[in-house]
């Protein structure tokens, strides 16, 4: 293929000839499009960016490149997309919850990517959980139970996975068209009405700042709705983990505690942020009545009802699914050591190295560092106080459960991750600005 008129295009800041672009997402897909040439053109958009009617093009095409699930008539579908934070594990309880308030949500999700943890390596620590699931299978789930969560798989945009590949051995990951055509074309294959994506800001998030998380946002709001999907995006803080868990099973233990009615509040204020914008652009209620259905559904059971009934779609014992829900860590088990760090001083927590904490744990197996490292399941922290509340000197501020024994230095080390001072004038909140597309209600 020659791609001349393409690279020039991209050269000039023009739009690319469509019919060529549309056959070079075709060929990467099948194969007729050789690495060299993909490279090419991955470095020239790399370098120039490309326009915005082009990013929308290039999203459609991608998404139109593998599977798009179709839906029966029936309630409307919905999902959502985090740029990937440190005790993210949201993904966990807004799938049933809004599945326990009547949406479907046939949820893709992916594997922990550099220090962020992933939505599947978490639900891989419940023994039998499969979410290799076909576009079938998750037709088939989301009738019977509502939701499912599935890991991206060859069927769905498969031009991504030849040039996601490709970006990662070529230096050309950080740009945003590449990055919103990637996101976005995956999240459309579902057949999606509305999307949240939550896009995360801070020392521990890919975009470090507000500047540049904003342009990430309004590129795929508008790739998203440029697919006719109804979207919101959330910019929100990742400077301090999420909740009191980080780590693959920790999470999960936190979720259900969470859909137990019980749980972190800051984990639950963002999944009732997220699920609230999904509620309001499909339903014809308004904020308040949204932010209710999300809370009662969290606090009486039914989310936990759903996420039961999900694990056992998706492979578990029936009998492993109820012990699951009720006692977590008697399914889930325990890290052998456990590392407690106390307050030094008595005051206020100020800060934590998020990213340096997400490092660690990546370090002692809860992340991997190649394609093929095992996961450790059980590896994490918790966080016995969160941002801002008070602390007296010798009380328990983290617990790191490990599998590996600490050196000295790394004992050390974690005690450098939690900072007293005084206490903060402004309460922490997560939720940083909001950017909405036109086809969203007002
Ligand atoms: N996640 C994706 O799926 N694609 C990107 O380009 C970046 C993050």
């Amino acid at each position: 293929m020659n791609l001349t008129p393409l690279l020039n295009a991209l050269q000039a800041g023009t739009d690319q000839p469509r019919d060529l672009l549309l056959a070079f997402v075709e060929g990467v897909a099948n194969g007729s499009v050789d690495h060299e040439t993909a490279t090419s053109w991955l470095k020239a958009v790399h370098q120039h960016g490309c326009t915005r009617s082009d990013t929308v093009l290039l999203t459609e095409a991608m998404r139109a490149s593998g599977a798009i699930l179709t839906w029966p008539e029936g309630p409307p579908v919905v999902d959502k997309h985090s740029t990937g934070g440190v005790g993210d594990k949201m993904s966990l309880m807004l799938a049933p919850a809004l599945a326990a308030c009547g949406l479907r949500v046939p949820m893709l999700a992916g594997r922990g990517l550099g220090h962020t943890g992933g939505t599947i390596d978490k639900l891989e620590a419940i023994p039998g959980f499969n979410c290799q699931l076909t576009p079938e299978a998750m037709m088939e789930a989301v009738a019977n139970v509502g939701c499912c969560i599935a890991v991206q798989n060859d069927a769905i945009a498969p031009t991504d996975g030849v040039l996601y590949a490709l970006r990662d051995v070529t230096d050309t990951i950080d740009s945003l068209p590449l990055i919103t055509a990637s996101i976005v074309s995956k999240k459309a294959a579902e057949g999606l009405d509305a999307l949240v994506l939550d896009v995360k800001v801070g020392e521990a998030a890919f975009m470090k700042t507000l500047d540049d998380a904003r342009a990430l946002a309004v590129s795929m709001v508008e790739a998203a709705t440029g697919l006719g999907i109804k979207t919101e995006a959330q910019i929100t803080d990742m400077n301090a983990p999420i909740g009191t868990h980080v780590g693959n099973a920790l999470e999960v233990i936190e979720s259900i505690e969470v859909m137990q009615g019980r749980g972190s509040a800051d984990t639950r204020e963002l999944v009732v942020l997220q699920g609230t914008a999904l509620l309001t652009m499909t339903m014809e209620i308004r904020a308040e009545e949204a932010e209710q259905r999300m809370r009662t559904v969290l606090n009486n059971g039914a989310a936990l009802d759903v996420f039961q009934a999900m694990c056992v779609q998706q492979g578990v014992e029936p009998s492993v699914a109820a012990a699951l829900v009720a006692d977590p860590q008697s399914v889930l088990g325990q890290a052998p050591h456990q590392t407690t760090i106390l307050a030094t001083e008595t005051g206020h927590v100020g800060s934590f190295q998020t990213m340096a904490m997400a490092q660690f744990a990546r370090s002692h197996g809860a992340g991997r560092f190649h394609l093929d490292d095992a996961i450790d399941p059980l590896v994490g922290f918790v966080l016995h106080r969160t941002m801002g509340s008070p602390v007296t000197k010798n009380d328990p501020v983290l617990t790191f459960h490990h599998t590996r024994p600490l050196d000295d230095d790394e004992t050390s080390t974690l005690v450098q991750f939690v900072s007293v001072g005084s206490p903060s004038t402004t309460p922490p909140t997560r939720l940083v600005e909001r950017i909405q597309s036109s086809l969203t209600k007002p």
